[in-house]
């Protein structure tokens, strides 16, 4: 079973404006609209529940803010309907529209929640006044109440969510097109790739060890037709992974290295996906501090996104050869610990010194990226990492990092981040910091000299020194958009899935689809 929780929705589009078989409304309006008089289509149908949609504003103090809502029963043949009307603000004067359509969506979607409706009919603004296409309007709004109906409640016993029938309402999209039903297919399958990769973050560490993750990948593997290789710590050593091998043996549960392939077509393109899976980071012998431990159940965030993204592109088959590679362990102390000082060698022949045993990211993503290369051959390798904490104080939880020397890449991942709601933002990789990474004794420290600071790019130079120049390379830090976003309507407490919606994209854009 793959240790996922999600109560699935249905999302689902009608020709029509005014459902009035819905057994709920949402509707989004601008502030313009509340003030000044409802586009008519909207006003159709808060008149037909509501009479006077302006007098329930009024009574409400409901002036049309971002972000703001009224909820209030309608009326509709006597029976009575819940209606909620979320407001945009002003989109023209938004500096991310389409995010307050998302955030608009999550709020009507969880004031409803208490009521349990069975069909809730949803009216988005016009694409045009959000700034963006109709078919992204209807993947965006599809994605967002999926995200929004994932609960993780796999340990909650007696009363909880999971004894309870789990709400599962079809959601329709109305006044659009049944052409655009190809849209909410797409968005179905990535959107519920991203909940499957929510689902192994938010896993308890316990449970979600190394071993497990590398069952669930098979898992994945299987049902979607991907070739699934897995090696433990013992032959990565062999292979000359001194890197990733002086994490692993630190703990009793064995590191696994997971590989993953869709094959695409004959001649296709390869392009290599690399996601950091460190079940639990304590820091090893160089310890975290208690609080700065917990919720390090969250740094195999990368990995889980890798393997996620490969599920949606097993279904929606892209031209072009996808290798996701996902180095897992768990970095302890013990007595078979590595300590600070220790030499280690790299598969590409580099040493390194460790300076720090909380630096353990780069040193297991050091040994895949070569792997990676040396194995496939990829034309581009994208590693996505919860690398340093660096990068989350930087950027908060908005942005991830985006670290790559090729401006093209660069672009092209920075629009894909913005238009579908996962946000880059690029962070310098000059070479201006390598003497950062100087060792008296070994080719590389794995721990930046802090006279030089800068902490997200250090390490991204890090792994810049196991990537051949002539790939295409970008490195992604989500550290701080891997779970426990503030103020954000749509996701929970935990697990973002951050990654799985670009990666995605990336591959369908680049086997070009
Ligand atoms: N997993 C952490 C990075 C992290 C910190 C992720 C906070 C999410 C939230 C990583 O392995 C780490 O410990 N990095 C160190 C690097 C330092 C020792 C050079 C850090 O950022 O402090
Ligand atoms: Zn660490
Ligand atoms: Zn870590």
């Amino acid at each position: 079973m793959l240790r996922e929780t999600v109560f699935m929705i249905t999302v689902t589009l009608s020709d029509k404006k005014f459902n009035e078989k819905a057994s709920a409304y949402i509707v989004l309006l601008t502030q313009d609209e509340v003030k000044d008089g409802v586009r008519s289509g909207a006003a159709d149908v808060l008149q037909a529940l509501w009479g006077d949609e302006e007098a329930v504003f009024k009574a409400h103090g409901f002036t049309g803010k971002n972000g703001s809502s009224v909820f209030q029963v309608g009326y509709h043949k006597e029976k009575a309907v819940p209606v909620v009307c979320v407001s945009l603000g002003d989109p023209s004067s938004s500096d991310d529209a389409v995010e307050d359509v998302r955030r608009a969506c999550g709020t009507g979607y969880n004031l409803l929640k208490k009521t349990k409706a069975e069909t809730i009919s949803v009216l988005l603004p016009d694409a045009k006044t959000v700034g963006t296409t109709q078919s992204n309007l209807v993947e965006q709004a599809t994605t967002i109440f999926h995200i929004a109906s994932y609960a993780y409640t796999e340990f909650k016993s007696g009363g909880s969510a999971k004894k309870d029938t789990p709400w599962q309402p079809t959601i329709v999209l109305s006044g659009i097109n049944k052409k655009h039903e190809k849209d909410v297919k797409r968005a179905e399958i990535i959107a519920t790739a991203t909940n499957t990769t929510r689902g192994f973050a938010d896993c308890p560490p316990n449970i979600m060890t190394p071993q497990e993750l590398a069952d669930q990948a098979k898992k994945v593997a299987k049902d979607h037709g991907l070739t699934y290789t897995c090696f433990d710590q013992e032959k990565a050593k062999e292979l000359g992974m001194g890197c990733y091998y002086s994490v692993a043996k630190g703990s009793s549960n064995p590191g696994q290295f997971v590989t993953l392939e869709y094959k695409g077509k004959k001649g296709a393109p390869t392009i290599a996906f690399v996601g950091k899976g460190v079940c639990f980071d304590t820091g090893g012998i160089s310890l975290k501090p208690a609080n700065a431990m917990s919720g390090m159940k969250y740094d195999m965030s990368g990995a889980a996104a890798v393997i996620g993204a490969m599920k949606a592109i097993a279904q929606l088959k892209p031209d072009v050869h996808v290798v996701g590679i996902t180095p897992l362990v768990e970095n302890m102390p013990s007595a078979c610990a590595s300590k600070q000082d220790d030499v280690v060698t790299a598969m590409n022949g580099k040493t390194v010194e460790i300076i720090n045993t909380d630096a353990e990211g780069r040193l297991i993503l050091a040994d895949a990226l070569v792997y990676a290369e040396q194995t496939f051959k990829p034309e581009a390798i994208i590693d996505i990492a919860t690398l340093t904490g660096a990068c989350a104080y930087f950027l908060g939880s908005f942005y991830a990092g985006l670290f790559t020397r090729d401006d093209a890449l660069a672009g092209t991942l920075t629009s894909i981040g913005k238009k579908v709601g996962d946000k880059l933002w690029q962070l310098p990789l000059s070479d201006q910091y390598a003497p950062a990474l100087d060792s008296p004794i070994a080719d590389l420290a794995n721990c930046g000299n802090q006279v030089y600071k800068a902490g997200a790019t250090t390490a991204a130079l890090f792994l810049g020194n196991f990537v051949d120049k002539k790939t295409q390379w970008a490195h992604l830090d989500i550290a701080g958009t891997d779970s426990k976003i503030p103020g954000t309507t749509y996701l929970g407490k935990g697990a973002t899935g951050t990654g799985v919606r670009i990666l995605v994209e990336y591959a369908l854009s680049y086997g070009g689809k």
